[in-house]
């Protein structure tokens, strides 16, 4: 049993393998979060505080000025809860804020009752982390305010063998009410800490550069990161670490929580007066005003939640196996990927079918999988500014048919993928011409182009419906393994000619909703095809696309130094067989860097694998490193797949070199990579330390034929004596043997 229930101090206690979750609902029904961190038996409910708060406010219920049970001590700004609410006296950042339509606003939540369910529940919708039916168990705690006319479900996902547990939020207003409540906020998750000081890391960027980590020590106030954009963006990803100020790789109780949704969102820590800090994570409500008419509800996205004692190391452990298993789904989940050649930074706009079936010979000789089609092949489309929304193969620009296209690259031995961008329309294209309506902007007044493009109107599904025709038909007319969906700009002019509500909080959610409705029926539909989400590289590369696409591609820029942070900073969350990684040419399109091809390899084959370049222009030597290549990622693809990551040396400021590995879950193989930095005279004895390994077992290093044991491995570590040039990398395979150490 993972969910148990007190009833004589109405605890609830949510025990995982390492983990425990523990809240109780208290005299006056208020529920109270008491504790989430490392497992512990029996309640903590002893921990709370009765201290004097009138200056804080105290509520009605715990007496008056006539003396009658007078209680000081009880105060919703000052106590540790579950799911506080505006207008209720707390005065800190709180989970929901609601109002009537007369704009009386506040609710003061009682809980009501509960209920443990088999398994765990699904969102209508929305993503939402899956499990088997004995995987999982689901708690769902009932409050309600039947003065405000609001009710509301916490849904509880614990996973136990997994060590996570899901939080969504379900607001309804109530079937008796009088007139529409309006949803303001409405958090998916909030969880409080007593007393105990603490940083958050959180992943930062901009186009071309996401997902470097911060770190920031949380003072008295609040720090938030946010996404206004309509999607989760390059700039701040749905995705928080809190932890303890002496946190480190290997120590140190730190806290994971991940967003399974791909929209605009907000998380924020705050340290109130009293020292206490409050983390809470959900859509973006800046605009949000949601209305719900008596008896309908509104379902909030779900935060997925993780929490190590051991650092940052186990935190990732426990959410890669998360994503892998429970967040992906279909045929690809867990599934080494394809080796591709992909078109785009090969040949940009520039190509006929010819162009392609050319690369798909030379990669096929390279001992490539597949060849990708990306941007360009359809309507009139020979740069960014026309031909979105036309999804049909432009046969003149290709010079045959798509199926004939499919056919010869099939004929070279490798599998075909395509390009789109299903929600996106130019206004230079037929679609738009036919429908000006579809595309969100307001009429009559100036909008924003981005990428020259506008957004189409995913709120109404006969839009949705129309695109899905087409590029359905696309993909039946024609063999085709692989989709990149991408989405090269955010929503700004807000708007739907098809809805009669025109607010920006409630359309940009129900864009969402509409988005994810397309995606659930295109992968089912084509339950073989290998999908990968992109959004000018990594702008939506989040938990809740991984949901509908098993990989996404991390960046538009592929300078493989550049890419040590990025997919650095991604793998405190997102394992390797999500995350989308290609060797490019040299110079770099963004960067102008030149890296030897060994290390371009070598970064990329950290992640999903494949290359972004001619191969025409390859040297005879370059061609044969390529194939060298391609045979080790056929190798090690499986090992990067399932394996476990170990950040050995972080690609810090100054650090001279960085080095990371991966060891198989039974602990027999490990492949470990360093790329130096900053190459010097005279060089330090560079070693590294490996990590994972099992000490009395023996290690075959197969490059020198050398035997050692883990333990060693481990404590003494591996000498990187040749790490050396400009950006110079070594990679060490090293299998265990089958003597056990005596
Ligand atoms: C985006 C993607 C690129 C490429 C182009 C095509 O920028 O991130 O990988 O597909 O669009 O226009």
């Amino acid at each position: 049993m993972a969910i148990l229930y007190d009833a004589s101090q109405r605890i609830f206690t949510l025990q995982t393998m390492h983990t425990t979750y523990q809240m109780q609902a208290d005299g006056f029904g208020h529920l109270l979060h008491l504790y989430y961190g490392p497992r512990i038996e029996g309640s903590s409910s002893y921990m709370l505080q009765m201290r004097d708060r009138g200056f804080h406010g105290n509520p009605s219920e715990a007496g008056g000025p006539d003396g009658r049970g007078r209680d000081r001590t009880c105060s919703l700004d000052t106590l540790p809860q579950e799911y506080p609410c505006a207008g209720s006296g707390d005065q800190r950042q709180t989970a929901l804020a609601v109002r009537d339509e007369d704009g009386v606003s506040g609710c003061r939540l009682r809980y009501r009752g509960h209920e443990v369910l088999p398994g765990k529940y699904g969102l209508p919708g929305l993503p939402a982390v899956h499990a088997a039916p004995e995987d999982a168990e689901t708690l769902r705690i009932d409050l309600a305010d039947e003065e405000a006319g609001v009710e509301v479900s916490l849904w509880y996902g614990v996973l136990a063998g997994a060590d996570v547990i899901t939080r969504a939020a379900e607001i309804r207003a109530s079937k008796d009410r009088r007139g529409n409540l309006y949803v303001n906020r409405a958090a998916s998750a909030c969880v409080d800490w007593m007393y105990d000081r603490l940083d958050t890391v959180t992943f930062a960027g901009r186009y071309g550069r996401e997902r470097i980590p911060q770190r920031q020590t949380l003072g008295q106030g609040r720090y938030v990161i946010e996404s206004r954009r309509g999607h989760s963006g390059h700039a701040l990803n749905p995705f928080m670490i809190l932890c303890d100020r002496d946190a480190g790789e290997t120590h140190g109780r730190t806290w994971g929580f991940l967003l399974l949704y791909s929209g605009s969102f907000s998380a924020g820590a705050e340290v109130d007066p009293l020292l206490q800090t409050r983390f809470v994570m959900g859509i973006g409500d800046e605009q949000l005003d949601y209305p719900l008419a008596p008896g309908e509800s509104f379902f909030t996205p779900e935060c997925a939640m993780c929490c190590s004692e051991q650092g940052f190391g186990i935190l990732t452990h426990r959410l890669h196996r998360l994503v892998r298993t429970h967040i992906v789904r279909g045929e690809w989940a867990g599934r080494p990927r394809p080796i591709l050649f992909n078109s785009w930074e090969a040949a940009y706009f520039r190509f006929t079918g010819e162009t392609i079936v050319r690369m798909g010979m030379e990669a096929a000789e390279l001992g490539a999988e597949m060849l990708v089609m990306d941007d360009g092949w359809f309507g009139k489309r020979d740069d960014d500014t026309s031909g979105l929304g036309d999804w049909y193969p432009n046969e003149e620009k290709l010079g045959m048919s798509l199926a004939k296209l499919s056919e010869k690259i099939h004929g070279t031995g490798l599998q075909f993928g395509l390009w789109i961008e299903p929600e996106m329309v130019s206004e230079d294209s037929d679609l738009y011409r036919a429908h000006p309506d579809w595309a969100m902007k307001v009429p009559g007044r100036a909008f924003t182009r981005s990428r020259s493009q506008l957004v189409l109107d995913f709120t109404r599904r006969e839009v949705r419906d129309e695109i899905f025709a087409r590029i359905s038909a696309v993909l039946d007319s024609a063999k085709i393994e692989y989709v990149k969906i991408d989405c090269n700009r955010s929503l700004s002019d807000v708007y739907s000619a098809g809805s009669t509500w025109q607010n920006r909080g409630t359309l940009e959610y129900r864009y969402m909703l509409g988005v994810y409705d397309f995606l659930e029926k295109l992968t089912a539909r084509y339950p073989q095809i290998l999908f990968e989400g992109c959004c000018g590289g990594g702008g939506r590369f989040d938990a809740g696309m991984l949901y509908y696409t098993p990989q996404i591609w991390c960046s538009d820029n592929t300078d493989a130094v550049e890419r040590l942070q990025i997919q650095y900073g991604s793998s405190f969350a997102y394992p390797a067989v999500v995350t989308g990684a290609h060797v490019s040419a040299c110079p770099n399109a963004m960067t102008g860097r030149t890296v030897p091809l060994r290390t371009r390899a070598a970064v990329a084959m950290s992640a999903t694998f494949g290359y972004e370049l001619n191969p025409s222009g390859l040297t005879i030597g370059e061609k044969e490193e390529i194939r060298r290549q391609i045979q080790d990622v056929k190798r090690f693809r499986t090992l990067a797949a399932e394996c476990v990551l170990y950040r050995l040396v972080p690609p810090v400021k100054d650090a001279p070199f960085t080095a990371w590995a991966y060891v198989s879950e039974d602990r027999r193989q490990c492949l470990m990579t360093a790329v130096l930095l900053d190459p010097q005279a005279n060089a330090p004895a560079y070693r590294v330390r490996l990590c994972g390994l099992d000490p009395d077992r023996s290690y075959l290093e197969e490059e020198n034929g050398e035997i050692y044991t883990g333990r060693m491995l481990m404590e003494c570590g591996v000498p990187l004596t040749d790490l050396q040039g400009e950006y110079g990398c070594i990679q060490i395979y090293l299998q265990a043997t089958y003597a056990q150490v005596d």
